[in-house]
């Protein structure tokens, strides 16, 4: 193959997009299951624990918001740099088919709302967290709405966590496992898939920002984003569902 040309700019894409993809989720996880549990053992009015969110956290979500910013420009790069990507997307004109188009337009409707979620809520609410860290080891008063912007972040964490199995799977699975290994090349209710598919997204995505079902910590409706096994049993779970939805819908 050769590099210096477009089809060498389309692999390069990928390999940068992976790349920037790997360090963005990999902190993700770090985050849910390493970060938040070993802080949440310090207690809340620990010291340790405002030095570690000033030097280890901060770091970490510097690496994590462009990691998630690079991966979507790389991602959409692919598209860009790729012949004939867009021809007939969602058509049966399309160069690809017809289950890889659903797919892969599924991974990339939840990877923009996760990179959202980092950019338009995660990081302004750790903007408040790390600020109120550097103002109470400076002998400063705590902030009350610390907490608060913590939670925000938190949950909205969570539900990136929620949604990154599917969001890899039908990423990966676009041009390896819808196509090659799908029987069936096209089928009719492709849109009926995205769009189930993209309602049972918004619905958890709308709780986890507490536009729907209220914030209150006793709502059941929270439970996928109370603990960060929930957040994976419920992360199976979509998957499950939605993979479901793929062999009823995308099946010829
Ligand atoms: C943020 C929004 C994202 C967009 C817009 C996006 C876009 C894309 C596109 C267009 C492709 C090519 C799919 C194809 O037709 O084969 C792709 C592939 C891929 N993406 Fe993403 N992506 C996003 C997020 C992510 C994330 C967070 C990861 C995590 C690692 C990721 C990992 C991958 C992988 C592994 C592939 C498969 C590469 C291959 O098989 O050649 N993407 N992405």
């Amino acid at each position: 193959m050769e590099i210096f040309n477009q089809e060498g700019l389309a692999f390069a894409m990928r390999w940068l997009h992976v790349l920037a993809g790997i360090t963005w989720i990999g902190l993700l996880y770090y985050f849910n299951f390493v970060q938040v549990p070993a802080f949440a053992g310090f207690g809340d009015e620990g010291k340790a624990r405002n030095i570690a969110i000033d030097k280890v956290a901060r770091r970490a979500l510097w690496w994590f918001r462009w990691a998630a910013l690079a991966t979507l420009v790389l991602g959409l790069l692919i598209i860009g740099v790729t012949e004939n990507y867009m021809q007939g997307f969602m058509s049966e004109d399309s160069a690809y088919s017809l289950p890889h188009n659903s797919a892969i337009l599924v991974g990339m409707l939840f990877g923009i709302t996760m990179a959202a979620n980092v950019w338009m809520v995660i990081w302004p609410a750790q903007r408040v967290v790390l600020a109120n860290a550097v103002n109470v080891l400076g002998g400063g008063e705590a902030d009350p709405a610390a907490a608060g912007a913590g939670r925000k972040a938190l949950l909205a964490s969570r539900m990136n966590t929620i949604y990154s199995l599917s969001m890899l799977f039908f990423m990966v699975g676009a041009s390896h496992f819808f196509g090659p290994l799908f029987d069936g090349d096209s089928a009719g209710k492709s849109w009926t898939f995205v769009i189930i598919a993209v309602v049972i997204g918004a619905i958890f995505e709308l709780l986890a920002l507490g536009k729907i079902g209220g914030t209150a910590a006793t709502n059941k409706l929270l439970w996928p984003f109370e603990s960060h096994k929930n957040a994976i049993y419920t992360a199976i779970g979509l998957w499950v569902v939605l993979y479901i939805l793929t062999e009823i819908f995308l099946k010829a």
